[in-house]
């Protein structure tokens, strides 16, 4: 079944979503329960972009693989150091070759009937296919059962799949976020935390919203975030890059050997993302964090949330200091978590239908994304 960006979206509500009655509205709340929605995101959107699917950093070793969250897809780490993704699906009757983890070694081998493959996909053996310790069999060429490839490109250690194929080069897709990013040497990020929150109970897109705002930050992080007053932020939106930034007068936060004096995040920072999932933030002067935030292909009401941490002064963090970063963003994300959690839940009444109102000052950058999301979607 074919979907249209009408079959779920009126011309009513999309009037709200682009403000035409004064205030603008987020999308109704069909746009985040309903799978066939989610559908209509990955064939007009999700697969036809870059999508930032995970970290080198995760995978450092040649025979490295780990899943991608929420997704059907493995990412490969092969002899030569490059990395390749394939559909999670092995050759013979499709049983999932990997849950999650990182595994290890010179060959992938489905758990099922140990068909083995290399590290790019080639199938190498195929036990006792043909009879007992018989491979061959009229008609089975092993050239022909290898995994399936999905166009995969790294951009510094940021990793991103593109399901279609036809996007542009991955430099062409980030290159309006790393220009607003401009002294941040990327060349030298160092990564040096990663929080994991696994499957969250909210839809992609809340997840995205609550990364983009600032609104939040002074009642939902009035300790953790206590030194970025909201009247410091402002918006960012610029095509398909949006966000928010705070400058802190005076902020000068840097690490300093065996300094564990960071109680919350009193420093200047931009929040940015290039959509549809690639954030990055700064925190000035010499910290790059991404978030990854994915669907989950399963279930619309969930996602899958990691953030990582990246030095990029060219000095390793002591341990005691990335434990003092670890204490604080754990804090955040738990904070995070369970309010989107709550978003999610608000979308079980009726109410919600209408969209509800955004603030045009804090919430402009929500506007933003509806613009992109919307556009692709109706193409
Ligand atoms: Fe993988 Fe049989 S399904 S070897």
């Amino acid at each position: 079944m074919t979907y249209q960006f009408s079959d779920f979206i009126s011309d009513d509500a999309l009037a709200r979503v682009n403000g035409k009655s004064g205030l603008h509205s987020r999308l109704p709340r069909v746009a985040y329960t309903d799978p066939g929605f989610q559908r209509l995101e990955y064939e007009r959107w999700l697969d036809k972009t870059w999508l930032f699917v995970g970290r080198g950093a995760a995978m450092p070793n040649p025979g490295d693989r780990i899943t991608v969250p929420g997704h059907p897809y493995i990412l490969v780490r092969n002899a030569s150091g490059a990395i390749n993704c394939f559909q999670n699906a092995c050759r013979h009757r499709g049983v999932r070759l990997m849950d999650g983890g990182c595994q290890s070694g010179k060959t992938i081998v489905c758990p099922y009937h140990h068909w083995t493959y290399d590290l790019d996909g080639r199938l190498l053996g195929a036990p006792h296919f043909g009879g007992y310790n018989v491979q061959d069999a009229p008609g089975f060429d092993k050239a022909d059962r290898g995994l399936k490839p999905v166009r995969c490109a790294q951009w510094h250690d940021w990793i991103f799949i593109n399901v279609d194929g036809k996007a542009p080069p991955i430099e062409e897709f980030v290159a309006p976020l790393a220009a607003k990013f401009p002294g941040v040497a990327f060349d030298k990020a160092d990564h040096y935390l990663t929080i994991d929150l696994g499957q969250v109970d909210a839809n992609w897109k809340i997840a995205t919203e609550n990364n983009a705002e600032p609104y939040h930050v002074p009642f939902v992080h009035k300790d953790t975030a206590a030194g970025q007053p909201l009247d410091g932020h402002y918006m960012v939106d610029d095509g398909p890059v949006l966000g928010c930034a705070v400058d802190v007068p005076g902020s000068t936060y840097t690490n300093k050997p065996g300094d564990n004096s960071l109680t919350n995040l009193d420093m200047s920072a931009r929040y940015l993302l290039r959509t549809p999932n690639f954030f990055l933030t700064s925190y000035a002067p010499d910290k790059i964090i991404d978030s990854l935030i994915l669907p989950d292909r399963r279930d619309p009401t969930k996602c899958w949330i990691q953030t990582a941490w990246y030095s990029t002064s060219g000095h390793p963090l002591t341990e005691r200091e990335v434990e003092t970063w670890r204490d604080l963003e754990q804090r955040v994300a738990d904070e995070d978590s369970s309010i989107m959690a709550a978003a999610q839940d608000g979308l079980l009444c009726d109410v919600m239908d209408d969209g509800g109102a955004l603030s045009p000052a804090w919430e402009a950058c929500l506007i933003a994304f509806y613009r992109e999301l919307t556009t692709a979607l109706r193409k």
